[in-house]
């Protein structure tokens, strides 16, 4: 993708939990941004990448603090607009000649703003005079404007609520305009970039499209392409974007490792083999995967022999096929951004993620990542441009370990068939009720628990099935979808009575944090 050819904001990262959904909110408005930490982000960067705006998201450090986080003054020199969000407020007021205060009192959650002044940020808002519901999070406060600001809107607890030199082309709110709770806050941004700084919006996956099978033809040559295929959105769109680039000299490798959900092999081979013709090879490794993994309880083991054994499996296809100079994969965006915490130091391994990295050092092969610049939902409207039909599009996100990590403890074939069956019932009652759509991702866990249960009066003692379901932007936080409890008995009841080894069914209400989404 040669982002050179479109405007592009900057988005420097301070560590807010939210930095990601300005980006998101940009993306929407049809803007390309990238988010860098602060601490990447010098003349020499800014030289390279040539912003057309800059926005400074909030963070969880304060000012006051001697070593807090700064930005780098070549941005406020850039002669571009510049917008500070929250602690991006702060930094700017700070560095511009203003000063900061930690207050008495901290301020979270829902707030109304009113209009001090008229200005292009706020154009459009607050109809009839009416007042803004934002979203604020913050403990200090700005005491005392930077030299040139004047105060555009204010709240009853925050006075300097959003500020403007309007000269220069600076803007800061207090609010967090990036989240849904901050009513008009996409319009805000757009009346920012689009407005203010003059971005013609020419972010489309029609445009991405057409340059990315471009850059694929450039970067692959002649060369031959193996894209491992998980029946996943990603790694299906990444794959057709580069059939579509390059026809035969991709081949796709589909490894069934015992732990798919059910319809899985068939839904990818057909879709795949039948209607894109795409070469493709499918292998059923499942002895091998299940034989291996006998025994094996700890999730970070589990996760580990999964990982190994599919480059094993990979590697072995890559030959018979006669080798590979490329390895294609689904990476997307938030895998690649380096987001800073507040120490500045490396987030711990929650859980090691799998994927077939390894293998191209293995075999001395390069990465084709024709997706690394987008977000989940863009890779979504890419496939529907790229024609693969909506039903596939929208599937609910799988890890790469599958069925493996749903089931606490040991593995056997039997637990994975008993817990496809039954995450069967569960996902076609989710669709018969029309909410497979609203919820980010819906699965079950087969737990390693018996409990004493009576059916047509006799004693069972069988397996308990968690159900998890979970809205989320992109999988990073996540809560639990709110399903009424009519639903969630009648998924019940269909699960017991169908699925034999089942005899009790819970719902999982945990949020992320603290939970994790999948339970290993
Ligand atoms: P967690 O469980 O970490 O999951 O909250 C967040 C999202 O990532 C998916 N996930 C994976 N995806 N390989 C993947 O491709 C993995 O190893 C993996 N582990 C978790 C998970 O399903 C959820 O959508």
């Amino acid at each position: 993708m040669d982002i050179q050819n479109h405007d592009r904001a900057l988005i420097v990262d301070f560590g807010s939990q939210v930095t990601q959904l300005i980006a998101r909110r940009l993306r929407e408005l049809n803007v390309y941004c990238e988010i860098h930490p602060f601490n990447s982000v010098d003349a020499a960067f800014l030289d390279a990448y040539q912003p057309k705006a800059v926005i400074l998201s909030g963070g969880p450090a304060s000012v006051t603090w001697e070593d807090s986080p700064r930005a780098d003054p070549a941005v406020f020199e850039l002669g571009v607009p510049v917008l500070g969000i929250c602690y991006g407020q702060q930094v700017m007021m700070e560095q511009l000649g203003g000063r900061v205060e930690t207050g008495t009192s901290r301020e979270f959650g829902r707030a109304y703003v009113e209009r001090v002044e008229n200005d292009p940020l706020l154009e459009g808002l607050f109809a009839g005079d009416a007042h803004e519901q934002v979203w604020m999070s913050h403990g200090d406060h700005v005491a005392e404007l930077a030299p040139g600001f004047g105060v555009i809107a204010k709240s009853p607890g925050a006075p300097l609520a959003a500020v403007a030199d309007p000269e220069r082309k600076f803007y800061a709110t207090q609010f967090h305009l990036e989240v849904v709770h901050t009513t008009h806050g996409a319009k805000v941004l757009r009346n920012f970039t689009h407005g203010i700084a003059g971005f013609k919006g020419d972010w489309t996956m029609a445009a991405y499209r057409d340059e990315a099978i471009e850059k694929i033809r450039a970067q692959v040559g002649a060369g031959r392409v193996i894209c491992g295929l998980s029946g996943g959105v990603d790694s299906s769109v990444a794959a057709v974007l580069i059939h579509e680039a390059i026809g035969e000299q991709l081949t796709c490798v589909y490894v069934d490792h015992g732990l798919m959900r059910a319809y899985e092999s068939e839904e990818v081979v057909g879709l795949f083999r039948e209607h894109y013709n795409i070469p493709l090879v499918h292998v059923d490794a499942s002895d091998l995967f299940l034989g291996t993994l006998a025994g094996v309880s700890d999730p970070e083991a589990k996760r580990k022999t999964i990982g190994g054994l599919f480059i094993d499996v990979f590697e072995e296809e890559a030959k018979k096929i006669g080798g590979a100079d490329f390895l294609a994969q689904g990476t997307l965006y938030p895998d690649v951004i380096e987001s800073v915490s507040a120490t500045g130091g490396p987030s711990v391994t929650i859980k090691s993620h799998h994927n077939v990295g390894g293998l191209p050092e293995r075999m001395n092969m390069e990465l084709v990542e024709p997706l690394r610049e987008l977000f989940k939902d863009e890779v979504r409207a890419l496939g529907r441009e790229l024609g693969l039909p909506d039903a596939f599009v929208g599937r609910h996100p799988f890890p790469g370990p599958g069925l493996a990590i749903r089931i606490p403890g040991e593995i056997t074939r039997e637990k994975a068939d008993t817990l496809r069956k039954a995450d069967a019932i569960y996902i076609e009652e989710i669709k018969n009720a029309g909410l497979y759509d609203e919820i980010w991702q819906a699965f079950s866990v087969l737990l390693p628990v018996n409990t004493v249960g009576v059916m047509g009066d006799e004693r069972t003692y069988e397996s308990v099935l968690a159900l998890r379901a979970v809205t989320s932007t992109d999988g990073m936080t996540a809560d639990y979808y709110p399903y009424d409890h009519e639903f969630l008995g009648r998924v019940a009841t269909r699960i017991i009575n169908e699925v034999k080894g089942v005899n009790r069914v819970v719902y999982d209400i945990t949020s992320k944090p603290p939970g994790t989404i999948e339970w290993e």
